[in-house]
């Protein structure tokens, strides 16, 4: 499926490290160029965004609003993330995402019985140094920066993988584990992507005798355990497909690859993995090991399994969406109960030199939350002078309602006016 095959690939493959230089990532030019407003008038009520309610409790700890949304310069979280930051939907059973988590554990349990130690609980706030240098992320790497990354403050950032739990985990003993959790990105909006979405992380270590009882060296031993066992994960999901290993890059392991698997007619990458740079091992207590560990985006999985069209509805609480899942019914096809039409306004500026699209994904989507479907540049020029000139085209559509003409233009009128004031650009 073409929309979904893109949702939240691994960031720190090589592929879309050059994607983020190259400034045009994921960037669609595929929608009609005319603006139309096809709304109707079916709710005279004005859609607002949720209000973020002011604390919360994340695996224990309780967390007020003020400690995450801050005003100070090294914080860049806003209002619209706090608000989701309590919500789990990787722990509703009747969820697709519960429902997927499930589902993989059940491999896990049927294939190393009482092996692998679950977590779906841990805080999603965790220190620069877990995010990042525990698990060996260059100090230079495009993920670290305020562009791509939610920072509480200058060491303290949302989680942009469960990768940040390997360390911790492997220091408290844990040898085989799975760790599910809602993840945070900075990033572009389309039906893939959302700033908010869910991975799975697992981790598998093996000792000495494991690899002295087979003919291989360690690593060779733990790359071919990890291609086994993810192999059987993907047949587990999808059935009997086509598969085939891609070789990536990623800071965390060597060797690195992508699993991929033939699926509607197109190769899917399903996840990336690899078998554990040793550093990180030697680092948290186990120098005589080896391990592989893998990384899966829930989301994506789960918009290809259950035939959901726009990663927005995971969020619903639509019971049109609700309702059609149940606990462990894995890949039931959702049914759409209805589409109604977008709208698209245009909006054209003059550039500054900070200015990048995800500052401006940021500002859309603080006005009009879920009710932006995709922002995509249209056009994009440097004049004789040098200024360079984008224009955006920003499809509004709800998931649940036909929108009104009014709060349509209400919305683009703010959008305008914060675009202005907070990215300092100059409109045309
Ligand atoms: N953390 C990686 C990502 O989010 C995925 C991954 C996990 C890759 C573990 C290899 C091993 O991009």
């Amino acid at each position: 499926m073409a929309v979904a095959s893109s949702a939240h690939s691994t960031i720190f493959s090589r592929t879309s490290f050059f994607h983020h230089i190259n400034g045009f990532k994921r960037f669609s030019f595929c929608l009609p160029f005319s603006s139309s407003a096809a709304a109707s008038i079916s709710s005279k009520k004005k859609w607002r965004q949720p209000v973020a309610s002011s604390a919360l409790e994340l695996g224990g700890i309780k967390i007020a609003k003020d400690d995450v949304v801050k005003d100070d310069p090294t914080n860049n979280v806003p209002d619209t993330i706090f608000s989701k930051m309590g919500m789990q939907l990787h722990r509703r059973n009747n969820h697709p995402l519960g429902i997927l988590k499930n589902g993989i554990y059940e491999y896990f349990d049927t294939n190393y019985p009482n092996l692998f130690d679950k977590f779906d609980d841990l805080c999603p706030i965790v220190s620069v140094k877990q995010n990042f240098d525990d698990v060996l992320v260059p100090a230079d790497h495009v993920s670290r920066s305020y562009n791509d990354t939610y920072y509480v403050d200058a060491k303290t950032v949302l989680r942009c993988h469960t990768s940040a739990h390997q360390a911790e985990l492997l220091r408290r003993g844990h040898t085989h584990f799975l760790v599910t959790g809602d993840v945070y990105r900075r990033d572009s909006i389309d039906s893939t992507h959302y700033p908010v979405f869910h991975q799975m992380e697992g981790v598998c270590v093996f000792t000495p005798d494991n690899w002295q009882a087979s003919s291989l060296d360690p690593t060779a031993y733990a790359a071919e355990d990890l291609k086994k066992s993810l192999e059987g994960l993907a047949r587990h999901l999808f059935g009997a497909v086509e598969m085939r290993w891609i070789d990536a890059y990623f800071p965390f392991t060597n060797p690195s690859y992508e699993l991929e698997i033939y699926f509607k007619e197109k190769w899917m990458e399903v996840l990336g993995c690899g078998v554990m740079e040793q550093e990180i091992l030697k680092c948290n207590g186990r120098s005589d090991s080896v391990a592989w560990a893998f990384g899966l985006g829930l989301e994506r999985l789960a918009m290809v399994l259950f035939d959901i069209p726009d990663i927005r509805l995971f969020w619903t609480n639509d019971e049109r969406f609700t309702s059609q899942f149940s606990e462990g019914q894995m890949g039931v096809k959702f049914k759409p109960f209805s589409k109604y039409p977008p709208c698209y306004k245009d909006i054209s500026f003059w550039i500054n030199e900070s200015f990048t699209e995800n500052n401006l994904c940021e500002v859309v989507r603080g006005i009009a939350g879920d009710l932006v479907e995709e922002v995509v540049l249209i056009d994009n020029f440097t004049n004789k002078k040098g200024l360079t000139s984008h224009c955006y085209r920003i499809a509004y559509r709800s998931m649940e309602r036909s929108l009104t003409d009014e709060e349509i233009n209400n919305l683009q009128w703010n959008v305008r006016e914060q675009v202005q004031e907070k990215l300092n650009v100059v409109l045309r």
